[in-house]
């Protein structure tokens, strides 16, 4: 079988990870790579509410954000893009499933140590804004974990691995990929 550019299939990979793990940086330049736009969920939301992350769950808590998230993440589920989440987009049932129905998800799968190192003091980021990070960071992997394993069809094991190499590993994948 031949594959011109007509017969091209789109490919519209989705990230998904905790906080840090490099969905929105490695995304972009994905985005870059394959000749699309990066859709970052956390910017759209913002845009969207004219409202920054803090604020929203200052004043609404966190799960008016979450109605938000899973409102935009049907928005833009099957536009020609790269598409990074929040990590928190896989605690809901549905926003699971939906993610289910979108392949090619990529979980860039990073240890709380190595999050915590990339995100403390990040005051933009409510979830990690009081407390210990390491210690916040590793119940989120505990909780999260299996929800990330459970939608993901690529998992990419950061390690200490640096973005390019992480970009090149998602290239291999995505040259497999079967949409
Ligand atoms: C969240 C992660 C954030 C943002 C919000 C909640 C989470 O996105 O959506 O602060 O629950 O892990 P990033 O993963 O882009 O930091």
């Amino acid at each position: 079988m031949h594959h011109t550019m007509e017969h091209r299939r789109q490919i519209n990979p989705i990230l998904i990870g905790l906080m840090g793990s490099g969905k929105s940086s490695i995304g972009r330049r994905l985005a870059t790579c394959l000749s699309l736009p990066l859709i970052d969920l956390d910017d759209y939301i913002v845009e969207k509410a004219g409202r920054s992350i803090p604020q929203l769950f200052e004043q609404d808590g966190e799960s008016f954000f979450r109605q938000l998230e899973s409102q935009a993440l049907q928005e833009v589920l099957g536009k020609d893009a790269v598409i990074a989440t929040g990590g928190g987009i896989v605690m809901g049932e549905k926003n699971r499933r939906l993610l289910k129905q979108y392949p090619p998800v990529i979980w860039l799968k990073a240890s709380p140590e190595f999050l915590a190192q990339r995100i403390d003091g990040d005051e933009n980021r409510p979830l990690i804004a009081g407390g210990d990070t390491l210690k916040n960071l590793q119940a989120l992997a505990e909780q999260r974990y299996p929800l990330y394993e459970q939608c993901a069809d690529f998992i990419l094991p950061r390690g200490d691995m640096k973005k390019p190499e992480a970009l090149n590993a998602i290239l291999v994948f995505l040259s497999q990929w079967k949409a």
